[in-house]
């Protein structure tokens, strides 16, 4: 993916992280719209968002995040401005996801046709934007790795978060009990969704996960990492999943990003290995990635699933607020504030830079 070639006619704006940095520190650029190459698309940015991988990559605390100097933004939604040589000139001007890992904080982003995924017309930008990575990730937790089925109990860790708030919407659309675990200000929302709250800083968090489900759950889903992970190994029925999938916990810690990650596979690992009738799993979103062309059917699959359960108002996105692109600064520190729920997105600027000038579409297509 590209953001910032040069080109004379048209004006981008995009956000760069130049190293680790406090928010203010990320840089506005204005350069050239990139120019689309063989098989990709330009995608004017519609709606991008903010998530905790962003938070992560300005401390330089993300696994494998690339070095500085980078733009950030994990996944956008946008209109297809241009297409490059050998993409069919009809998607032009229509709407698209894509999961991009960095680069999305952009007003216009080259990505390979391959990975654009349909918006449904009738839904927002904004809201289908609050649910690619987070509704990926959600949906090939629950459905891919737990394997849940109706009458399961399972325990969500950050229930009101972006991944966990989609993980208790769709596990309630399957018919499974969810066990909800956020800040005591946020047990009326998860009731709403479904989810029975118990509170992440009760000293006897775990004794009060087991009081609600004596027999063991068929799957816990844990970003938290750090020692509380064995607890979580713990809940697990006979048959029980455990799906960790990020170590939140240590993302103050000084050193190296990668030493709690590896960690955590460590022990997976040896958990897996022993004969204890539970499972316990590491979800990446980015996994299979070498086999790409059976990657992006299954994201367009999943993604799909999502986003139409989102156009028929089964599940509802949480837009936490609409902050222009060039004030990504203020949008981090929104999204880390903990006064605000849902998912922060970025929109376009509306300033005389960011009009994109189209370009004839080159010749020999
Ligand atoms: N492995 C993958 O492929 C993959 C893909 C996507 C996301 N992720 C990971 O998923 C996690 C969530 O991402 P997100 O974008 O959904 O973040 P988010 O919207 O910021 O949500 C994070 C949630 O975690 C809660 N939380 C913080 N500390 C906690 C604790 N000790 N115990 C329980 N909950 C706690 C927060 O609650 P408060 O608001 O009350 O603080 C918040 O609800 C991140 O770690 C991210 O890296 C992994």
């Amino acid at each position: 993916m590209r953001t910032s070639e040069q080109r004379p006619t048209a004006v981008a704006t995009e956000i760069v992280l130049p190293g680790a940095v406090e928010p203010e520190g990320l840089e506005v650029r204005h350069v050239g719209t990139p120019a689309p190459g063989p098989g990709e698309v330009l995608l004017a940015m519609e709606a991008t968002g903010v998530s905790f991988a962003e938070q992560q990559m300005r401390r330089g605390k993300y696994y494998d995040q690339p070095k500085f100097p980078f733009v950030p933004g994990y996944d956008l939604v946008g209109r297809v401005a241009r297409t490059g040589p050998g993409v069919d000139p009809a998607l032009t001007g229509r709407r698209y996801a894509a999961l991009t890992k960095t680069g999305g904080w952009a007003s216009h982003v080259v990505v390979s046709a391959a990975d654009l995924v349909e918006v449904p017309d009738s839904v927002p930008s904004a809201d289908a934007e609050t649910l690619v990575v987070n509704g990926v990730t959600a949906w090939q937790m629950l459905h891919r790795t737990a394997g849940v089925e109706a009458g399961d109990t399972v325990v969500v860790l950050g229930a009101n978060g972006g991944v966990g708030s989609t993980l208790v919407q769709l596990a309630r659309i399957a018919g499974v009990r969810v066990i909800g675990t956020a800040s005591r200000r946020h047990h009326d929302r998860l009731r709403d969704l479904g989810a029975l709250p118990v509170d992440y800083r009760d000293p006897d968090l775990y004794g009060r996960l087991r009081g609600l489900a004596p027999d063991g759950v068929r799957a816990v889903f844990d970003h938290v990492g750090g020692e509380g992970i064995v607890d979580s190994f713990r809940l697990l029925a006979p048959g029980g999943t455990l799906v960790s999938y990020g170590t939140a916990s240590t993302r103050d810690v000084a050193g190296s990003s990668k030493a709690p990650v590896l960690k955590l596979f460590a022990r997976l690992t040896l958990w897996n290995a022993l004969p204890n009738s539970r499972h316990a799993h590491f979800y990446n979103i980015w996994a299979g990635l070498r086999n790409a062309d059976a990657f992006r059917a299954r994201l367009r699959t999943d993604l799909g699933q999502v986003f139409a359960l989102l156009a028929a108002g089964s599940i509802q996105p949480q837009v936490a607020a609409r902050i222009p692109l060039s004030r990504a600064a203020d949008a981090l520190r929104l999204a880390e504030s903990g006064t605000v729920a849902g998912k922060v997105v970025l929109v376009p600027d509306r300033t005389p830079h960011e009009k994109f000038a189209p370009e004839p579409a080159p010749t020999g297509r």
